[in-house]
């Protein structure tokens, strides 16, 4: 009796790092990555950012391929922005519970409903989502981009009520919002941030605005990734209660190693608030999608020559 022999697999070579880089040269590729990656994709990243460094990046590349280490929305904005370019998504599954916040076609209906207001909507939004919008915004350029339109132009804000809230705040305009949420940032508790604030007295409490209200309230700081990167870095502070997903304390403690990061936790018992769509990308994936040039992103043209019209305004107002 013979066993039939299965056919060897495929296995990772002892020096992923190394291959990733080989690859990288054979593919002519760049590897851009969001600072919520696991720390070792934040190591091999040629750019890291936040998602307006990102699109900034993407835009600009002469690489031939971009891997882009993030979620779906943003490897969709690279393709947007290069639609013949091979865009390569480590695992397609790396969705956004914001982006699901808001199909598009309740999105028409919403827009039918305010006929005469302008669509602005934050780039964490699928494709087919920024087809339907004028301008497009990040968390760092949200409220400029609004301080630039006219005081009488009405305006939808999608698909995220946290940032727009925080908009219109900032700004003192009134806005139709999209009731959308992260499930990352939504969920970070209040009574135990107020716990944090008891144990570390002196630390700063700094937050992205996609947090909710009453998080957002007890900030020193608020802003994108690279702000709250950039202020934990210049400020005299010496701890910082982090109210972002803690993805971002790798660069932050490589910046100011001196300094200490406590990540917010969200309200369940364990400490888990990392983004579950981010974390599904690994290097052991991000390996596999260059060597095998898949899974990659692909769109319908129609939908990419829509969606780049606000994107393009995006970049010309920043
Ligand atoms: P920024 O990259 O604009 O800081 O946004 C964070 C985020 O939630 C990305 O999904
Ligand atoms: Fe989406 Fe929130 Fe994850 Fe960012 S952190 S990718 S907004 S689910």
């Amino acid at each position: 009796m013979f066993t039939a022999v299965a056919p060897p697999q495929e296995t990772l070579p002892r020096d992923l790092v190394g291959a990733i880089q080989n690859l990288k040269k054979e593919l002519n590729a760049v590897i851009l990555a969001h600072y919520y990656q696991e720390a070792a994709i934040q190591d091999i990243a040629d750019y890291l950012g936040d998602s307006l460094g990102l699109s900034q990046q993407a835009a600009s590349t002469d690489a031939d391929v971009i891997v882009f280490a993030g979620v779906h929305f943003m490897a969709e904005t690279a393709k947007i922005l290069n639609p013949h370019k091979l865009v390569l998504l480590p695992d397609l599954e790396a969705g956004c519970s914001l982006a699901d916040s808001c199909p598009p076609r309740e999105f028409t209906e919403f827009k039918q409903r305010h006929p005469d207001h302008l669509v602005i909507s934050y780039i964490n939004c699928t494709a087919e989502i920024k087809a339907l919008s004028d301008i497009i915004c990040t968390s760092s350029n949200a409220v400029k981009i609004v301080q630039q339109l006219p005081e009488d132009q009405k305006i939808i804000f999608a698909p995220d009520r946290n940032l727009g809230r925080y908009v219109m705040e900032q700004t003192g305009r009134q806005m139709v919002l999209w009731q959308g949420s992260c499930i990352v940032h939504e969920t970070f508790s209040e009574r135990r941030l107020l716990e944090l604030k008891a144990k570390y007295p002196q630390a700063e409490i700094i937050a992205h605005p996609e947090c909710g209200e009453a998080i957002l309230r007890h900030a020193d700081f608020i802003g994108s990734t690279t702000a709250l990167l950039n202020y934990s870095n210049k400020s005299q502070g010496k701890e910082f209660i982090v109210g972002t997903e803690p993805g971002i304390i790798h660069q932050m403690e490589k910046l100011s190693p001196s300094k200490q990061f406590i990540p917010l936790p969200n309200n369940s018992n364990c400490d888990c608030n990392e983004c579950p769509y981010m974390r599904l990308n690994t290097l052991e994936k991000l390996y596999w999608a260059m060597k095998r040039r898949s899974p990659e992103i692909t769109l319908p043209e129609d939908t990419m020559a829509a969606a780049l019209k606000p994107i393009q305004r995006m970049l010309a107002m920043s």
